[in-house]
C-alpha cells in the first residue's frame, strides 16, 4: 500500500456487472477456461459471492480463482466456496506483525494467518499464499515460510520482485530464483522439483513429506513467456496481453460505444496476435511506463 493511499476511480470508469460478465462470456467462448479475479482488492465489492456464481457458470469456465489480502476472507468465504471460487491465493508477504504493519499499514497479521486457516478448515487443498520475496526486507524468512508446508496444505509461492510504475524496485532488492534455492537447500538439502504443467507460471518444489509445497514465480530471471497462456482484463476494462506491457485495448469504450460481439473478439483476437514473444527483461520492464501493480492486479 503506498504511503499516500490509492485515488479511487470514479465508479463509471470501472466495469459494470454486466459488463464484466459479457466480457468473461465472451472470453468463454474464445477457449479461455479459468477466470482469477484478482485487484485492487476483489473482496471489497459488495455484489462478489454474486459475481462469483455467475462467473463460475458460464459455459466453458472450469476454474475460478481469486487472489485477496485475506482480510475480509472469513465473512465471505462461506459464500464464495457456495458460488463456486475453487482457488485462493491469499497475499501475505511476511510472518512478522511489525512488517506486515510496514508493508500493509495496517495491524492484521493475525487476521490474514486465520483466513488461511479457515480456507484449510473449509477444505481448499492447497491454500495458496503469495510471498514476494525482497531481499535485505524480508528475505530473511524464507526458511520460516518453507516450515509452514510442514504440516499444512498451502502452497507458499515465492515470486520474484518485479518493477512497476512507483514501486521503487531496484537491482538490489531483487532477490532470484537461484539465491531462493540456495538458502532453502542450505536447511532442507532434500528440496526437489516437482513436474509442472505446459501453461504453469511456477515451478514447483517439495520436501518430501512435507505436506504442503513451494512454488516460485521466476518472472525476472527465468521467464516463462512462451508458456504463458494469461490475458488481463483491468477494472477499468482495459485488456492487457502481458503484465509487463503498457499496450492495451480500451474493450470497455468500445462496448460503450455498441461494439458488437464479433468486433470486440476480433480487437481480442488482433491483440493476442500481437502479444510479443517475451518481455524485454527487467532493466527495460524497469525503465519502461506501465501501470503500478495496484491498478493490473497481479
Ligand atoms: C496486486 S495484488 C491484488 C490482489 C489483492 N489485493 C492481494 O493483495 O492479493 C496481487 C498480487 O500481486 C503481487 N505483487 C504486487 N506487487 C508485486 C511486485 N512488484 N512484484 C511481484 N509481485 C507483486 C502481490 O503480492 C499479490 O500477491
Amino acid at each position: 500500500m503506498p504511503a499516500e493511499g490509492v485515488d479511487l476511480k470514479p465508479r463509471n470508469h470501472l466495469l459494470t456487472y454486466e459488463e464484466i460478465v459479457r466480457i468473461s462470456e465472451m472470453f468463454a467462448s474464445l477457449g479461455v477456461t479459468k477466470i482469477r479475479l484478482t485487484g485492487g482488492e476483489p473482496l471489497i465489492r459488495k455484489d462478489i459471492e454474486l459475481l462469483s456464481a455467475r462467473l463460475a457458470g458460464l459455459p466453458g469456465i472450469e476454474s475460478l480463482a481469486i487472489t485477496t489480502n485475506g482480510l475480509l476472507l472469513a465473512r465471505k468465504l462461506r459464500g464464495l466456496k457456495l458460488a463456486g471460487v475453487d482457488t485462493f491465493n491469499i497475499s501475505l508477504d511476511t510472518l512478522k506483525r511489525d512488517r506486515f504493519k510496514e508493508i500493509t499499514r495496517r495491524d492484521e497479521l493475525d487476521t490474514v494467518l486465520d483466513s488461511i486457516q479457515l480456507a484449510i478448515d473449509a477444505g481448499y487443498d492447497p491454500v495458496k499464499i503469495n510471498a514476494v520475496i525482497i531481499r535485505g526486507f524480508n528475505d530473511d524468512e524464507l526458511v520460516d515460510f518453507v516450515e509452514m508446508t510442514r504440516n499444512m496444505p498451502v502452497e507458499i509461492r515465492f515470486i520474484e520482485y518485479m518493477p512497476f510504475d512507483g514501486n521503487a524496485w531496484s537491482d538490489t532488492k531483487f532477490l532470484p530464483y537461484t539465491d531462493m534455492l540456495s538458502t532453502i537447500q542450505k536447511d532442507y538439502p532434500s528440496f526437489e522439483r516437482l513436474a509442472d504443467g505446459p501453461h504453469e507460471t511456477s515451478k514447483t518444489w517439495h520436501i518430501p513429506g512435507f505436506r504442503g509445497r513451494i512454488g516460485f514465480i521466476t518472472s525476472m530471471s527465468e521467464h516463462f513467456c512462451s508458456g504463458c497462456n494469461r490475458i488481463r482484463i483491468t477494472a477499468d476494462g482495459q485488456f492487457k496481453v502481458c503484465l509487463f506491457g503498457a499496450m492495451e485495448i480500451n474493450l470497455r469504450d468500445m462496448m460503450r460505444a455498441g461494439a458488437s460481439d464479433e468486433e470486440l473478439q476480433a480487437a481480442i483476437k488482433g491483440a493476442i496476435s500481437r502479444k510479443k514473444a517475451s518481455h524485454d527483461g527487467m532493466y527495460e520492464i524497469a525503465k519502461s511506463d506501465n501501470r503500478p501493480m495496484i491498478l493490473i492486479g497481479g
